[in-house]
């Protein structure tokens, strides 16, 4: 039986694959920790708060609940990483590698840890990035994503530590907001858009970057996590693509559904984050090695994103 601890558990992604989580192994086998409070969606099962810097305080979590396994995804995303840079680095590492020394000793038999197309930088192919590409990230985020994904290989080399990571694009779903990343904009946007505001976008209208509804990136999250070891072929992160679209292209979309939306464009300091980052990624290693492939394209996202963002704002959430 897996008993599973998340970190970061509160944030866009952690809420949203806790849930699911403990739909599929028991809400008392899902522990879900985060340093802030939990949101109402977290609020039926088990939560503690606690700090990934904290080893001995995540020892400890670990030993009193009898965690097999960690997904471990407290991290500062790339446009908020830029402002705090000492801090993202201390945290995006440190954490890791905390994590990484637990399942050293034992304490986990298996780990998640999510990784980004922020590791690309301006020198790898922008359209359909290869898995294998020169990685020169222009961000403290995309370097520190780098360097873990190095540590992730080093703990499966050199200690066997069964640890699988992927890069995510962009995540847009409807249950949480993300916070500080570059990608936000995509979600930001349907809040506008049904509130019947215009919607200022801090990118231009034609960069184009890879996305993933949340459904996708939960299901391939646990797919990977689920997939036999001996199929898992990457040990630093997988690639992982759904979608790639503009700002432009998405709003054309909305407009589809809402013709009265508005859109102008702004940008500010994270239209050049978006500028290294690339346009859309070749994910053919996951798609061989464990059978991913995603459901939503943009069509399917936007008409699911609007039809349930606007039920849970009628109920008064997020
Ligand atoms: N969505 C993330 C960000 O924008 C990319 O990993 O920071």
């Amino acid at each position: 039986m897996e008993k599973i601890l998340v970190t970061g558990a509160c944030g866009q992604l952690g809420s949203e694959l806790t849930a699911d989580l403990q739909s599929i192994y028991g809400t008392d086998n899902v522990i879900a920790t985060d340093i802030v409070e939990p949101p109402e969606a977290l609020s039926d099962g088990p939560f503690e708060r606690l700090d990934v810097m904290d080893r001995p305080a995540l020892a400890g979590a670990a030993e009193r609940h009898g965690i097999t396994t960690i997904y471990h995804l407290a991290a500062l995303l790339s446009a908020k990483a830029e402002q705090q840079i000492g801090k993202a680095w201390d945290l995006n590492m440190q954490g890791l590698l905390n994590v990484l020394e637990l399942a050293r000793d034992g304490r986990f038999t298996k780990v998640f840890w999510p990784s980004s197309i922020a590791v690309f930088g301006p020198d790898a192919r922008k359209e359909q990035t290869p898995q294998n590409s020169p990685c020169n990230p222009t961000t403290v985020y995309g370097i520190s994503k780098l360097a873990g994904e190095q540590w992730c290989s080093y703990y499966h080399r050199r200690f066997g530590v069964d640890v699988r990571s992927l890069r995510y694009p962009g995540l847009i779903g409807y249950k949480s907001l993300p916070g500080g990343g570059t990608t936000d904009y995509a979600v930001d946007i349907f809040y506008k858009a049904l509130a019947g505001e215009r919607f200022s976008c801090f990118l231009e209208s034609q960069s184009r970057l890879p996305m993933m509804y949340m459904e996708d990136a939960v299901k391939a999250t646990i797919d990977l996590m689920r997939a036999d070891p001996a199929s898992i072929s990457v040990r630093t992160s997988y690639n992982l693509a759904a979608i790639s679209f503009t700002p432009e292209e998405l709003a054309f979309e909305i407009q589809k559904h809402l013709p009265e939306f508005e859109i102008s464009y702004e940008p500010d300091y994270r239209q050049q984050i978006a500028e290294s980052w690339p346009d859309s990624i070749d994910d053919t290693a996951a798609r061989e090695d464990w059978e991913w492939s995603p459901v939503y394209d943009l069509e399917k996202m936007v008409g699911d994103m609007l039809k349930n963002l606007e039920k849970e704002l009628k109920q008064g959430i997020p």
